[in-house]
């Protein structure tokens, strides 16, 4: 039997129901709960539900008495392995991610030195605002884990990323947490089939990591109609972030200019141009493996006018370019560089040699050379060769998703040798 012990902190969302079946599934994991609500929570759970289900006092009064004589709101946290917000609005990641304690959740929140996992819930507007992005980036800063949303039909009829996940696949995380064995027969009367497609209920190594990818071309604006861009689709990027998330990871996307569906459980951030990933990819540090499949321009225009140039019989314009950041590179000499920093090389000719070069100058730990002079870029298939100081490993042509799921794989087992 199990002697690890939640604090659960259950916020004022249309999911905040789920949070009893989270309850009764951690229980049956042999795990204890003790839940604290916030005044909004409450009226969508009555904390005689809570209380039903925790087998214990529901908290919700930061100035009651009774909890307060032994200052109860530093109690309530010192008592668990692991303090659990489900679901989270974004109005409390707001607070947490200025340091606000206006309750008795924030305030334990504020307050507490365990490990904290938010699995936020909110409508898809909500969470893809700016604020919110910016929110959840400064809380992964501060340490926070956060668990992707569910992308899919929301209870307000709108369709997206933002929906709380299923609770078997939250206590399981929460399993993966608390280094405690989740056993799957014990999540019955739910299908496994609610965990992320394609996941086995026990293969989720990288559950409690995460993992930043970046995905598809650049946008670099010549004036406001014309642009320099590239020919990648974005899809073996988004392949590998859904292979991440699959194996239990907490994925932000960073994608640019494509057309493609954002993969289940993955935080998907959209931009334009190569200063914009730059500036993205700073703000979701830090991470435990990075993977920069994106093609990014090397050159931008030099000067873009804010009118368009008009072809008017004279001279015809000279494009002058200026170099790009080099993502990759300055992402190897970061303060908080990823433990795992793995580039792409999209090579027509000489691919390994060029991928070898490239590791050096780059400072990256693994080079992931890609022949694309064929259909690769767009198509359905993708062969890798990863370079690495020890040596080369090729891996036949494969579905852009199977080698995603092989790479993916390698990922988790090189984090778990540390
Ligand atoms: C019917 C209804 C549903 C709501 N659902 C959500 C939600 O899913 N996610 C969210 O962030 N806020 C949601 N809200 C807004 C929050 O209840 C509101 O921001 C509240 O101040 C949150 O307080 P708390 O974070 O202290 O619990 C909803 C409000 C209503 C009335």
């Amino acid at each position: 039997m199990s002697n690890k012990r939640i604090l659960l902190i259950v916020t004022g969302g249309i999911a905040a129901y789920k949070s009893l079946e989270l309850v009764r599934l951690l229980k049956r994991q042999g795990i204890s709960v003790r839940a604290v609500m916030t005044q909004s929570a409450t009226e969508f759970v009555t904390p005689l539900s809570m209380s039903v289900m925790t087998e214990d006092q529901v908290y919700g009064d930061m100035f009651d008495l009774k909890e307060e004589r032994e200052i109860g709101h530093i109690q309530l946290s010192r008592q668990a392995d692991l303090v659990v917000i489900c679901p989270a609005t974004a109005n409390i990641l707001a607070k947490m991610a200025a340091g606000i304690s206006d309750d008795l959740a924030t305030t334990i929140l504020l307050a507490t030195d365990k490990p904290v996992l938010a699995v936020p819930a909110m409508n898809v507007r909500m969470w893809n605002h700016p604020a919110t992005q910016r929110n959840l980036a400064q809380l992964r800063a501060d340490g926070i884990h956060i668990m992707a949303p569910d992308e899919g039909a929301m209870a307000c009829g709108e369709f997206g990323p933002g929906r709380l996940p299923e609770p078997p696949a939250i206590a399981e995380q929460i399993c993966a947490m608390l280094g405690h064995d989740f056993d799957t027969a014990l999540t019955s009367g739910r299908s496994p089939t609610t965990l992320p497609s394609g996941a086995s209920p026990t293969a989720r190594p990288l559950s409690g990591k995460h993992i930043l990818v970046t995905a598809g071309p650049t946008h670099e604006a010549i004036d406001p109609v014309r642009y320099i861009a590239n020919r990648s689709s974005g899809r073996q990027g988004f392949a590998i972030a859904a292979a991440a998330a699959d194996l239990g990871a907490d994925v932000t996307l960073i994608a640019g200019p494509v057309h493609l569906a954002t993969p289940r459980g993955v935080a998907r951030i959209d931009v334009e141009t190569a200063l914009d990933m730059q500036a993205e990819v700073d703000k979701a540090l830090p991470a435990n493996a990075a993977i920069m499949v994106a093609a990014v321009a090397d050159w931008r225009a030099a000067q873009a006018p804010e009118q368009k140039i008009k072809k008017d019989g004279g001279e015809i314009p000279a494009l002058n370019l200026t170099e790009n950041p080099d993502i990759l590179a300055s992402l190897a000499m970061h303060a908080n560089r990823p433990k795992l920093l793995i580039g792409f090389a999209a090579e027509t000719e000489k691919i390994v040699e060029h991928a070898q070069t490239k590791l050096a100058k780059k400072g990256c730990d693994w080079i992931v050379a890609n022949d694309v002079s064929g259909d690769v870029m767009g198509g359905a298939n993708n062969a890798f060769h990863i370079v690495t100081k020890d040596g080369v490993e090729s891996w036949p042509e494969s579905a852009k998703d199977v080698i995603a799921r092989k790479l993916m794989e390698k990922v988790a087992d090189a984090l778990a040798k540390g």
